[in-house]
């Protein structure tokens, strides 16, 4: 549910409650006709991401924090838009007077852009399974800005891409037990059609028949059938190039028989939150008017310990012929990764991005606000980079190095599924490479860090972020094909 978000040239005259905006440097000359002591005695100093409600001279103010006036950014913006959204939960109706304090470096339409999306991440609430959900009240927001179709295409496209994002962080907080295979792909069936784009599910029967033998081996210990879903975005006329996401979609790893503790089990109904990302992106690119062909894959299945399951020591034939022997059960995303990326390279498009919440060493390394981004080509690895700076994702690009391929050696197998102890984020991405079609351009992202927030980040509150749908949203938008 979003908001009613509308663009007017002055605040309303009876808006309930308006948003300003206060810079360091106006704290203390009362800004918005607010005395200074009022706001010291609150401890407000105008920093970014505090927000004060006082009674100004003519109506209820928010003051939101910019910080320095000279550092302000759109992602200060998206900030304000957060702020704003939490401390409004008991208003119906908002006034935002924000842009003032846009400097001249920074576009209107971006700041538009950030504000709203702030204002509609920050609005984003869970409330699915509480038997008495209070949610907030918060229906309508006027955001002041100029007239003109660049500042309302800008909202409209920040509305937009929140919505894409809150797509994806419910889809990765709905429990393990019901965002089952088949209630993915169902949703996200319904999420296609709802966005004109073309979508093809195989089931059970679909899988086999296409050999893909990583999903059937991962999916052997579970009494829920694996689904891989397919998804197509069409630009009307001629594509500015072809793009491929693939999304891991576990719905919930248990580790299988390598199975993990019950702490490291908590949080992996958010082993779908790779496919649940590409999902929130593809469902955008026709309201942006995205100008690529984007093909969506996302290998579909739980993880778990049935009678069954995939013994430590079985060997897989994997979609493009190469073997796998599984020691450790619980590395599948890889497996599961490989098969999809093999039928993403079959088509030959111009890239490939992957979303995987892959591994505890990409976290170990990065921590819990960080993706690791690696892949097979430099310049797309910059464009990635590029898009993630844009939108305000973070990324850190780790190597992808050939020197330890020999670590994934099998005896009895083309290769093992786990590479030792040393470098495990690198090594996941090595087993991934050896599923990327020749000569085509691939970058993957692991997310196991930022995809759920355990402690809450920036515009994310605890649980699902939604991490990488706005990457996504950006390096689409943006790509056009080398000449
Ligand atoms: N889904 C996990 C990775 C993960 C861990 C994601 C923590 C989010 C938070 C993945 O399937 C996994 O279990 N990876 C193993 C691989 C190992 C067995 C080689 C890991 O990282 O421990
Ligand atoms: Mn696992
Ligand atoms: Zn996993």
């Amino acid at each position: 549910m979003s908001l009613k978000i509308t663009l007017a040239r002055s605040a309303p005259a009876r808006a309930g409650l308006t948003a300003v905006a206060v810079t360091t440097d106006q704290v203390e000359s009362a800004p918005h006709g607010v005395d200074w002591t009022v706001l010291q005695a609150r401890g407000f100093e105008g920093k970014a991401g505090q927000i004060e409600l006082v009674a100004g001279p003519t109506g209820p103010l928010a003051m939101v924090g910019m910080g320095d006036a000279s550092a302000v950014t759109a992602s200060t913006f998206r900030q304000a838009g957060v702020a704003i959204a939490r401390a409004s939960t008991r208003r119906r109706a908002i006034a935002v007077d924000l842009l003032a304090a846009a400097p001249d470096a920074l576009a209107v339409t971006d700041a538009i852009q950030a504000l709203v999306e702030g204002i509609e991440l920050g609005a984003y609430e869970y409330l699915r399974h509480k038997s008495a959900p209070k949610p907030s009240e918060l229906a309508t927001v006027t955001v002041v800005a100029p007239a003109g179709r660049g500042p309302s295409a800008a909202a409209r496209r920040g509305q937009v891409i929140a919505a894409g994002v809150n797509l994806a962080r419910d889809l990765v907080n709905e429990p393990g037990g019901s965002m089952t295979p088949t209630a993915f792909a169902e949703r996200a069936t319904t999420v296609a059609k709802a966005s004109g784009i073309t979508v093809k599910v195989l089931d059970l029967a679909g899988i086999r028949k296409a050999r893909l033998g990583g999903i059937l081996g991962v999916n052997r210990g579970s009494e829920q059938e694996p689904r891989f879903v397919q998804l197509t975005y069409k630009p009307t006329g001629t594509p500015t190039g072809s793009i491929a996401l693939v999304g891991k979609g576990v719905t919930f790893d248990s580790g299988g028989l390598s199975i993990k503790t019950a702490q490291g089990m908590m949080t992996m109904k958010c082993d779908m939150a790779g496919a649940a990302a590409v999902l929130g992106a593809m469902s955008v690119l026709g309201e942006i008017g995205a100008k690529a062909q984007v093909s969506a894959y996302l290998p579909l299945t739980d993880n778990m310990t049935g009678g069954d399951a995939t013994r430590p020591g079985d060997v897989l034939t994997m979609r493009n012929g190469k073997t796998v022997e599984v020691l450790n059960t619980d590395a599948e995303g890889r497996l599961i990764l490989a098969d999809a990326l093999s039928l993403a390279s079959e088509p030959k498009p111009d890239v490939i991005v992957d979303l995987a919440t892959l591994t505890g060493a990409a976290m170990a390394a990065l921590g819990p606000q960080f993706a690791a981004v690696l892949g097979n080509d430099d310049t797309w690895i910059q464009q990635v980079l590029a898009a993630g700076r844009t939108a305000s994702e973070r990324l850190w690009q780790l190597p992808l190095p050939s020197e330890y391929r020999s670590m994934l050696d099998s005896t009895v197998a083309d290769m093992k599924n786990i590479g030792g102890p040393l470098a495990g984020a690198l090594t996941a991405g090595l087993f991934l490479q050896e599923f990327v079609g020749e000569g085509i351009k691939w970058a993957h992202l692991d997310i196991a860090g930022p995809a759920f927030a355990e402690a809450g980040f920036d515009e994310h509150p605890k649980g699902a972020t939604g991490f990488g749908v706005r990457t996504l949203v950006e390096l689409v938008s943006s790509y056009t094909r080398p000449t």
